[in-house]
């Protein structure tokens, strides 16, 4: 039976991964209306990904004999000045993130629940991809700069990432 805070402590987090997909999905539409259909799949994809990491918590809580409760999701920035700020700001973003993650595996520790730490070990590792893949765009958006044609083949790199659903908790 999942301990009362822990299991607040995890919801409170599936509904932060909820957020972040709404703002992913909001960076989406940004990148629609730029005219970068890479950026826009770029962005979906990491959409789908926040909302398979609340799936996952959301399965976790009730297998341990928890109960999930959903709340609001804020409403995420619906405008940025262009692809660097939605970079800038998602690399901002997953690093709060890895803090709460951090938060989670803490709290789990302390009330020796050792089956949630072990479980927010894929989190504090995905934490480390999330990281790398949004500084690498951040790099990229700063290299091409306000050149069309750099914006154009980075666009075109960004069109190439595709989802993979994370693998079922054995
Ligand atoms: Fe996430
Ligand atoms: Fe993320």
């Amino acid at each position: 039976m999942l301990d009362k805070r822990m299991q607040d402590a995890i919801n409170d987090q599936i509904n932060w991964e909820l957020y972040s997909g709404y703002l992913y999905l909001s960076m989406a539409a940004q990148f629609s209306e730029m005219g970068m259909a890479g950026g826009q799949n770029w962005m979906t994809v990491q959409y789908q990904e926040e909302l398979s990491h609340a799936q996952k918590m959301f399965d976790y809580v009730t297998t341990r004999g928890g109960r999930v409760t959903l709340e609001a999701i804020p409403k995420p920035q619906t405008e940025w000045a262009g692809g660097l700020d939605m970079f800038k700001e998602a690399l901002a973003h997953e690093e709060g993130v890895t803090a709460r993650i951090f938060d989670l595996a803490s709290l789990a520790l302390e009330i020796k629940d050792h089956a949630t730490h072990n479980f927010l070990q894929y989190f504090i590792a995905e934490q480390v991809e999330e990281e790398e893949s949004a500084g690498d765009m951040v790099q990229k958006f700063t290299m091409a700069g306000d050149q069309p044609g750099g914006l154009y083949q980075l666009d075109k790199e960004l069109a190439a990432r595709v989802f993979t659903p994370p693998a079922p908790a054995a």
